[in-house]
């Protein structure tokens, strides 16, 4: 009999209509393969759910907060259920920004210069000149991330969104261009460079087709290239990543050789039609089917 999947899709966070378009894509693509597949938007009832479904496993396409932070992930671990993607402490460390680039540093990677305070001190008494960058230690999609340009913090007091208790990283701003690699199991993919028609690359460029340009394998010299590379798969293996990951980078070709900085991992990455993990698999040969079909028949829990 083919396995039943059940694709968690939706939920709870600000992400939740990225996770339902990727979700249903996912489905879509897992049926193709002979799947028997569930389609399951993560609510407060979710523990309810699974316990009627009795899958076989659970096919992870939340995004943001409780899908990607390790409380999902928890939930099935104590339930048995095996899941595609990280698990528990991987997913945990890498959405706080702050404490996953403290290992990144720790383990010899070049970070961007970055303090953790409130959006009050920030306020009161920025740490860098501008330009420098705000954003939630712990948040997904861009949203809530913040380019300070010029020496005045307006953009930031207009912001209603963001508590100004809350924690946020800021960082130095790393001029130049954005690279991203994913890892497949213990293999990187290829380096995509995006290069946003305008603005940064925020949350609308990101998800819309025509705002950013996708170019693989980014037109780097080769040792960056190869850097990206290693520093994505470390970036896995130091977390314990599984299934798949994405790692994004700045690199600024004025410092040459010192020029790569890593931002952070990311342990859902986007599975939409436009994202950048598919995009790379079909530039190695993969079809999106492949892609999903790889993650489900690594998928485990972790009891
Ligand atoms: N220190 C920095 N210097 C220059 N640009 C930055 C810096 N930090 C973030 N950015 C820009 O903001 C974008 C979003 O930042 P980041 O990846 O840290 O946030 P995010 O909310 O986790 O995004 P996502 O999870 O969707 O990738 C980056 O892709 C980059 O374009
Ligand atoms: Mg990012």
């Amino acid at each position: 009999m083919s396995k039943h999947v059940a694709v968690l899709m939706g939920g709870l966070s600000v992400e939740r209509e990225v996770s339902l378009v990727s979700g249903d894509e996912c489905a879509r693509a897992l049926e193709s393969r002979g799947y028997r597949v569930t389609r399951v938007d993560a609510g407060h009832d979710l523990p309810r759910k699974l316990d009627e479904l009795q899958p076989d496993c659970v096919f992870n396409a939340l995004h943001g907060r409780l899908g990607e932070d390790g409380r999902v992930q928890g939930l099935l671990d104590w339930m048995r259920i095996p899941y595609t993607h990280s698990g528990v402490l991987a997913s945990a460390i890498a959405m706080d920004k702050p404490m996953a680039l403290r290992l990144f540093g720790g383990a010899g990677m070049r970070t961007p210069e970055g303090r953790v305070m409130t959006l009050a001190e920030v306020l009161a008494a920025p740490p860098f000149d501008a330009p420098y960058v705000v954003k939630p230690a712990a948040e997904g999609s861009s949203v809530g991330v913040t380019i300070i340009h010029e020496e005045d913090s307006r953009a930031l007091s207009e912001r209603n969104d963001v508590d100004p208790k809350a924690r946020v990283l800021v960082e130095r701003y790393i001029p130049g261009r954005e690279l991203t690699c994913a890892i497949l199991g213990d293999r990187a993919l290829t380096v995509t460079e995006i290069a946003p028609n305008k603005g940064f690359y925020d949350y609308c460029a990101k998800y819309t087709e025509g705002y950013a340009s996708h170019i693989l394998p980014a037109p780097v010299e080769e040792t960056v290239l190869q850097q990206v590379q290693e520093w994505s798969l470390a970036a896995h293996r130091l977390l314990g990543c599984r299934g798949v990951s994405r790692s994004d980078f700045r690199y600024d070709p004025a410092r040459g050789e010192s020029g790569l900085f890593i931002l952070e991992i990311n342990t859902q990455p986007g599975m939409t039609p436009l994202s950048l993990v598919p995009e790379q698999a079909a530039h190695c040969g993969m079809e999106f089917a492949d892609l999903l079909v790889e993650l489900v028949e690594a998928a485990r829990c972790d009891f």
